[in-house]
């Protein structure tokens, strides 16, 4: 049976739980987003309310629409506050510890068949969950970046997670306009356990075939079909949190694929962190 849905919550509102809290506020639900200090908040705010208003820019959406919207995102940096919530999407740092203090708290505050989502995107779901004492209303909700473009959600089943919050998290992902997938609690869960090894040999490529950069990208933009080159991409999703997903998945599979090129380690080192640093593969 599916949860009826009338408040969210996301916590950590990054790029991608901004996103996340685009899609909810513009689906038409009442959003509460959380964030550490009032200036992160309002941050999020703010890039949240340039998206939407470049849609009224360009004539997909009417002003009074985006002003709807923009009015079901309340802002607070206490997770006390996301008590009414029917859902709780978790977006923080990819730490395991960290997530799981926030999921023991959440536990604490929420109703009792509140679901409890996380967004992670190389940490176990099941290890998270195993924080709680009720992991049955644990499950994955994996979005793609950038959020509020990408169709795909990955519904990350766990171990103990019940299929009541399966289904609610699968009704909802397909509710704000995205097009969810089943999957069990494994290492990079379906899109990264393929795409992160995928990224990591186009990197290699870049030494071993002495190809540049641009023409890397034109290489698999233009006979791959892909919609950005692989350097584009890691750009975007950001060196660092490549680096870190890559880490974790060789972590758990040990498989050499997995591991970070050591090039993209030096330019994490570096600071070339790629759209959101000014400076990656390009500049910005
Ligand atoms: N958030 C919200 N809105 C955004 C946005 C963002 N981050 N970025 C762009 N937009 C909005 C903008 O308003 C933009 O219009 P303007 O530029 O006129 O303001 C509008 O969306 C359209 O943007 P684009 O013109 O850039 O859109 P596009 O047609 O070129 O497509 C794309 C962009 C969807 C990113 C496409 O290039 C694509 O599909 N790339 C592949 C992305 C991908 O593979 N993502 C997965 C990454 S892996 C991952 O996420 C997994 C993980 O766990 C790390």
């Amino acid at each position: 049976m599916t949860k009826e849905i009338r408040t969210v919550g996301v916590v950590g509102l990054g790029a991608m739980g901004a996103g996340i809290a685009q899609l909810c506020v513009e689906a038409g639900v009442e959003t509460v987003g959380r964030e550490v200090s009032t200036e992160l908040a309002e941050k999020a705010r703010d890039r949240i309310a340039h998206f939407v208003s470049r849609k009224v820019e360009k004539g997909t959406l009417d002003a009074e629409t985006r002003d709807a919207a923009l009015g079901r995102l309340s802002l607070t940096t206490e997770v006390a506050d996301l008590a009414g919530c029917d859902l709780v999407i978790e977006a923080i740092v990819e730490e395991l510890e960290p997530k799981q203090e926030l999921h023991r708290e959440l536990e604490r505050v929420c109703a009792p068949d509140a679901v409890l989502a996380t967004n992670t995107s190389a940490l176990s779901v099941t290890e998270i969950a195993s924080a709680t004492t009720t992991p049955e209303r644990v499950v994955g909700m994996h979005f793609f970046n950038p959020a509020p473009l990408m169709p795909l959600v990955e519904i990350v089943r766990a171990e103990l997670s019940s299929d009541d919050a399966c289904e609610t998290a699968y009704a909802f992902a397909e509710r704000i306009g995205k097009r969810p997938i089943q999957c069990h609690d494994t290492p990079g869960f379906v899109v990264n356990r393929v795409l992160i090894p995928l990224l990591n040999d186009c990197i290699r490529v870049l030494d071993e075939a002495r190809v540049g950069v641009e023409d890397l990208d034109t290489g698999m933009k233009h006979g791959a079909g892909w919609p950005m080159g692989p350097c584009e991409l890691v750009d975007l999703v950001g060196i660092d949190v490549h680096v870190h997903a890559s880490e974790a998945l060789y972590e758990k599979t040990r498989e050499p694929r997995m591991a970070p090129p050591p090039r993209l380690v030096a330019m994490r080192n570096a600071g070339l962190l790629g759209r959101k640093s000014g400076r990656g593969f390009y500049s910005y």
